[in-house]
């Protein structure tokens, strides 16, 4: 491959400015891997045309650095209630506090990932560009905001980027296209292309009696060519609960066979099927109602969405679903596939898989806990948890792709002591780590926190856990069960209690992970930490959040929540 520096040797005056604008740095902040995943795919893109790319995690690159950069391409996630993601949080810090630099000379562009049924869609991607420009920088190319159904978009940004990048250059500027260099993929499966994995096995881990019904499922992965480690996750494309679908064909008058088109390639299916395969029913969003309501020309929901109505349009949009809005604005005599054009995808969900690859090569296990509640009357299921519990068996298979996961990493010497905290679901990734040490025969200490409801019935894979315990893998375990005891007792009050043991290992440098519910379990474990290192530690408040947060910069404390 030609490289940019022989040219620009050549004719040193022009060159360098060219050199310099060829620079660019990309940076992500990923929770789950996605913005990680479109920072990467977009570096190895730019390289192709000949760019100088470095790509990092905004928690591994020095702010003070930012003055020398040119050409800055944020990639960045949304978080819970328009939070940063973790590896986003020092930076997002460091550019609203004093300390931000001026960036007169820096060319930027932002790509925000997010979910339009929250309130605060791509809010960490909105205010990092507001900020750049702020600080002075100019944009390279406007930034776009991801709806969950993410890859055209971003396809989209990416060649605005490098459009903006090659005007910087001058026009005659030409980029050599080195993607002849590229070397062939290990597998053809991805996100967009899943494979379809057979079920080998599904229980239910919970006991008779239990309030819950946690899915234990192994899939086969044979002949996909697809691998993993320890920390990672499994992405499963559900379908819908068929009798939804019904509903809404139904309550619209609609015919379940009536052929309709289910995407830009002008495939098409029976409208059950479009219903069922294709597209999410179970979830309403601001920009699903603004659409019907411009397709139908409904008064009422024209209302709704009125300004000044904000918080009732909020209120409306929890917890209802698309036979909600049919119902309570409906039915509309529109055509079904007008009704289509304005929902989105069914998304993939994401569970922490729960296998190691080293102990169970060819097969990949998750562990799924069922979503049933109520909410305006109706019993409402989660749609992949309720399909994995109800609808599907061994012999089944479903489309999955795993999305690795940075974030979520054993440490790299097997030696590093490991506090696993996870409660409930969150046992999963444990497991795996488990296994994964297990078959490397790893030296490190390991203590597990594990919490659910009840001892007798809540217990995910206890044989296991008590085997590891015994055979000296698994160091200490503490558990909590939450509903055996008249006071509650939860993971954190189990930390809190072993103090002093703890704050030893995390002095020996132990490796911290959380894994599990994020509102409430997460941030009270984040609390926990936080008292145990300033009480052991004699620190004061403000110095035991530095020292968490140097833990989370070295990597040592790293959080796999939902
Ligand atoms: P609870 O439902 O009895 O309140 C796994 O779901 C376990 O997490 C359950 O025992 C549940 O307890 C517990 N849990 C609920 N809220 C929690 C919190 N804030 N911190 C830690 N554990 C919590």
């Amino acid at each position: 491959a030609s490289t940019p520096g022989a040219a620009a040797a050549e004719v040193p005056a022009q060159a360098a400015v060219q050199t310099i604008s060829k620079n660019v740095t990309i940076l992500y902040g990923s929770q789950t891997g996605n913005a990680q995943g479109l920072a990467q795919a977009g570096g190895k893109t730019l390289k192709e045309k000949g760019f100088e790319v470095t790509v990092a995690s905004m928690n591994d690159f020095k702010p003070n650095q930012l003055k020398k950069i040119q050409n800055l391409l944020i990639v960045v996630s949304t978080h819970g209630e328009g939070d940063p993601p973790d590896n986003a949080l020092s930076l997002h810090e460091f550019l609203h506090g004093k300390r931000a630099p001026k960036l007169e000379d820096l060319n930027y562009s932002v790509l925000s990932l997010g979910d339009s049924s929250y309130e605060f869609f791509c809010q960490t991607g909105k205010e990092f560009d507001s900020k750049l420009e702020e600080l002075g920088g100019k944009r390279l190319h406007p930034r776009v905001d991801c709806d969950l159904d993410y890859d055209e978009p971003a396809a989209e940004w990416l060649e605005g980027v490098i459009n903006g990048l090659l005007g910087l250059q001058g026009s005659d500027a030409s980029v050599p296209d080195s993607s002849a260099a590229t070397p062939a993929a290990v597998t053809n499966y991805s996100r967009t292309n899943p494979f379809h994995a057979e079920i080998l096995e599904s229980i239910n881990l919970n006991g008779r009696g239990s309030n819950k019904e946690t899915t234990h499922i192994e899939l086969s992965l044979e002949g996909s060519g697809l691998s993993f480690e320890p920390g990672d996750s499994l992405g499963i494309y559900p379908n819908n609960d068929p009798a939804l679908a019904d509903l809404i064909i139904s309550e619209m008058n609609w015919a379940p066979d009536e052929m309709v088109t289910v995407n830009k390639q002008g495939d098409v299916r029976s409208l059950k099927d479009a219903l069922t395969s294709f597209y999410e029913i179970t979830v309403l969003t601001k920009p699903l109602l603004e659409q019907a309501a411009q397709i139908t020309g409904c008064q009422d929901l024209k209302e709704l969405l009125s300004p000044g109505r904000e918080a009732e349009l909020k209120e409306y949009l929890t917890g209802r679903d698309l036979l909600d809005l049919l119902r309570d604005f409906g039915p509309w005599a529109v055509p079904a596939q007008e009704i289509l054009s304005v929902l989105r995808k069914i998304p993939a969900r994401l569970y922490s898989i729960a296998s190691s690859l080293a102990a169970n090569p060819d097969e990949v296990h998750v562990t799924i806990g069922a979503v049933r509640y109520e909410s305006h009357g109706r019993a409402r299921n989660g749609v992949c948890s309720i399909l994995c519990a109800e609808r599907l068996q061994p012999g089944d298979s479903l489309p999955v792709y795993i999305q690795p996961n940075q974030n979520f990493k054993l440490p790299a010497n097997p030696e590093t002591p490991i506090i696993m905290v996870g409660p409930g679901t969150g046992i999963a990734p444990f497991r795996s780590f488990m296994q994964e040490r297990e078959e490397k025969e790893a030296e490190g200490k390991s203590w597990l926190f594990f919490g659910d409801q009840h001892f007798v019935t809540d217990f995910l894979y206890q044989t296991e856990w008590q085997k590891w315990m015994k055979d000296g893998l698994l160091t200490k375990m503490d558990v909590a069960f939450s509903r055996d005891t008249k006071e509650k007792v939860y993971v954190q009050h189990r930390m809190l209690e072993r103090s002093r043991e703890l704050f030893n290992w995390l002095q020996e440098g132990a490796a911290v992970y959380v894994c599990g519910d994020e509102r409430n379990m997460a941030h009270d474990v984040h609390n926990a930490l936080l008292e145990i290192i300033q009480k052991e530690g004699g620190l004061s408040q403000e110095k035991a959040e530095e020292y968490l947060a140097q833990m989370q910069q070295d990597k040592r404390y790293q959080r796999d929540v939902y």
